[in-house]
């Protein structure tokens, strides 16, 4: 550092010191021209006067007038001296000392008398510095003589020598100026911020627990992020390589994100990975003059993420953010994570049209309430069906190109928005192994069967290497499907569909929760009580047993249904009446779709109702908190709640109920269930319930309420253990291991490799 101030200094001085001078250099040049011209003026003026003083004395020949003259002018300021000559050259009258410094006859006067013009001249008398100047002396016009005007000149040079002084002062104090002023700045800007960032790191390093906060870096600030990020990824290792020899330690068999990624990396080899989901990982949207980056709040980023990032695979969505086209290059790709970009998300963008057609229209419309059992008719319109074929199409051809490069690559579909997919993109490409995860249910074969277009659905689902469900009804509901629906030979031993030359296993994978990160977040205090306090007093509410709900609001999640328990609780055990209040958080989602829309108002509507039969001064049993809540947020309901209710008249699987399981590292807290989810058949220690049986749900309250300490406790405990081992990376770990174990045909693979004119692969 020392070495950049002085090399910063030194740089400084020579260059300002140059410039100084040089401009020094022309000033005095300017001002001692001026001072010359100025003194040369004045000896022409003073020549003419004098000499037309002078003419008539000399024409009388008269010296001694002459003497006088110039004894009476020749002691003006500056005026060194003068001298009259005649024609000859001959000194007529001078002041003193005069002839003896200017010679005999100066060649300057023989000049003037000659050329009968006045001139004049710097020169040295000895070692005084003058200005010397002649005029002719006339009668008629003719040069009859000539008179010698000698100024002091001296001043000039004096005045110069002042001005360099002054400069040389100036560039002096500019000199110490700035070299002070470097020295302040790059103690303040550089040398400090350069060492708060070196203690900053070197807590980072040693620290342990949440990152100590970047300090203010000044003008380092660009580099401060980048640290950030750098010790957030050296924090996760140090992590992760602790969580690995702990779990060596003990054996254990957790799934980590840094085993899934190793597992991933061993499995997938030399193939790349795409997965298609509607839903994008990232989202862009436009803020004022900023962009901001959402993160959906969905499990699914958590567990596809560490894959991707594992083999910088691709991923398909659906564009839906106001800034998302912004922040792509021309294919549509962007690198992400946007902090420690990992793999490519690629961007697929739809018309209005479309997505009301594709996305609200056959997909929410109209599979959404046809897998879900919740006595909401499906509406299918062959314009949706023709929306959710095309958008199909236009997914599969983004994952197409997505797979160009790729020998045998992995394709992971999601969910049934993209039923279609795996059929068309195995037509193109025979050697890629593909899989599709349905989320939702699958209803029993007639129940299926109302959908107008259940044999193309089917046809394209089977497309697919590998189907996954959440739980194995839902599997056998799907061959039950396929049996009645298509021609195939089921193999009800091994759960796959034979059909033409293709085999689809179809599977069961219960998707989780990431039971780490949910179990380790930050809380905002030690006890539950004190954050059911705080939050409650947020809502100005009194109370002393607080219930929680968390959920999208959809019809599914049998919102309404819990309500009603909520008031049959407080009709039969009026005990509860001032103490129990339940907080619904509530995300509102599908607006767009009347069902939706109107079910918000609903919910509204029945919160009002029940409140108002009950509250009383600053109690209410039922608090409806209508937005979408971060994952912090939510954390501090489930920390705080005494139960929690999982109500869902049908529901794949339910990941609020392994969320509040993972959050209650307290293990406390009673977790309602209903039996129609998928976690129900994990979670046997939940207290499970019917959602239209409103006086069993009631009195499941009561109990969850009145549950000993220590039972509560034995059952949370049981339901951690299981939600940490099947937790969401296990589920991840699973599905890429059973598909890039199927075997695929030979024959298509040599077919497709002489096509694309690659190597043969193993055809593992
Ligand atoms: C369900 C589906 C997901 C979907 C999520 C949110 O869990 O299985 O695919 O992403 O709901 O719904 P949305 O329509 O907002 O994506």
């Amino acid at each position: 550092m020392r070495w950049l101030s002085v090399r910063l200094i030194v740089s400084l001085i020579v260059g300002i010191t140059l410039v100084s001078l040089a401009f020094s250099y022309k000033e005095v040049q300017r001002e001692k021209l001026a001072l010359r011209r100025d003194l040369e003026r004045r000896a022409e003026v003073l020549g003419e006067s004098l000499a037309g003083y002078i003419e008539p004395y000399l024409e009388k020949q008269s010296p001694r007038q002459l003497q006088r003259i110039v004894d009476r002018f020749g002691n003006r300021e500056r005026l060194e001296g003068m001298a009259i000559y005649d024609k000859e050259g001959t000194l007529l009258a001078a002041t003193p000392g005069m002839p003896d410094r200017l010679g005999k006859q100066p060649p300057l006067v023989t000049q003037a008398i000659a050329t009968n013009q006045g001139s004049g001249q710097f020169t040295r008398l000895g070692t005084a510095s003058v200005h010397i100047y002649a005029y002719p002396l006339r009668q008629n016009d003719e040069a009859v003589g000539g008179l010698v005007i000698v100024h002091d000149a001296s001043y000039i040079n004096t005045q110069s020598t002042r001005m360099w002084r002054d400069a040389f002062v100036r560039v002096l104090v500019q000199v110490l100026l700035i070299a002070l002023i470097t020295l302040l700045i790059v103690r303040w800007s550089i040398v400090g911020p350069i060492a708060k960032a070196a203690q900053w790191m070197k807590a980072l390093r040693t620290g342990k627990g949440t990152p100590p906060a970047a300090p203010d870096l000044d003008l380092l600030r660009p580099l401060a992020r980048e640290m950030q990020t750098f010790a957030a990824s050296l924090m996760a290792a140090r992590s992760a390589a602790e969580a690995e020899a702990h779990l060596r330690e003990t054996a254990d068999s957790i799934w980590t994100a840094e085993r899934l990624a190793v597992h991933v990396r061993s499995k997938l080899g030399d193939s790349g990975l795409v997965v298609v989901s509607n839903r994008e990982p990232y989202s862009h949207s436009r803020k004022g003059e900023s962009l901001e980056v959402v993160v959906p709040p969905s499990g699914l980023v958590t567990a596809l993420e560490p894959i991707l990032c594992a083999c910088d695979g691709k991923w398909v969505a659906h564009g839906s953010g106001d800034a998302d086209r912004e922040t792509v290059d021309s294919n549509a790709h962007l690198r992400v994570p946007p902090d420690d970009p990992k793999y490519t998300l690629r961007r697929v963008w739809l018309t209005k049209e479309e997505e009301e057609g594709y996305y609200f229209g056959f997909s929410n419309e109209g599979l959404w309430p046809l897998c879900h059992i919740a006595h909401t008719r499906p509406i299918f319109r062959t314009s949706d069906w023709d929306s959710y074929r095309e958008v199909n199409q236009k997914f599969a051809d983004a994952a197409l190109e997505e797979m160009a490069d790729f020998e045998q690559p992995l394709l992971l579909v999601q969910d049934y928005h993209f039923a279609l997919v795996p059929r068309l993109v195995k037509r193109e490409r025979p050697d890629a192994r593909v899989a599709i995860f349905w989320h939702i249910p699958w209803p029993n074969a007639e129940a299926f069967g109302i959908c107008p277009w259940q044999r193309e659905l089917i046809d394209g689902m089977l497309g697919a290497d590998l189907i996954g469900f959440h739980i194995q009804s839902h599997c056998n509901n799907f061959l039950q499907t396929v049996d009645r629906t298509l021609e195939s030979r089921i193999d009800w031993e091994h759960f796959a569909i034979n059909r033409e030359d293709h085999r689809t296993v179809v599977k069961p994978f219960p998707i989780s929760v990431d039971f780490r990160e949910i179990s380790a977040s930050p809380r905002s205090s030690e006890s539950p009580y004190t954050d059911r306090v705080d939050l409650l007093r947020g809502l100005g509410v009194n109370a002393s047993f607080l219930g929680v709900g968390v959920d999208r609001v959809d019809y599914t999640k049998g919102i309404l249904e819990r309500f009603l328990a909520i008031e049959r609780l407080l009709e039969k055990y009026p005990a509860y009446q001032n103490k129990f209040t339940f907080v619904q958080i509530g995300a509102p989602s599908r607006t767009h779709i009347k069902r939706y829309h109107d079910l918000l108002g609903e919910v509204e509507a029945e919160a009002d109702r029940i409140n108002w039969r009950f509250q009383n001064g600053s109690w209410r049993p039922i608090v409806y908190l209508k937005r979408q809540f971060s994952h912090e947020e939510v954390q501090k309901y489930y920390r705080a709640a005494d139960v929690c209710l999982v109500t869902s008249l049908h529901d794949g699987m339910n990941l609020v109920a392994k969320e509040f399981i993972a959050a209650r590292d307290d293990e406390q807290g009673v977790l309602i269930l209903s039996r129609f989810t998928g976690a129900a058949r994990e979670l046997n220690d939940a207290l499970i319930v019917n959602p239209y049986d409103t006086e069993q749900m009631a009195e499941a309250i009561r109990i969850a309420l009145e549950l000993p300490a220590e039972e509560r406790q034995a059952r949370m405990q049981r339901m951690r253990a299981a939600v940490q081992e099947h937790n969401i990376f296990r589920w991840a770990g699973n599905l890429i291991a059973d598909l890039s174990n199927v075997r695929l045909a030979p024959q298509k693979i040599e077919a497709m490799a002489a096509l694309r004119g690659f190597s043969v692969g193993s055809g593992r």
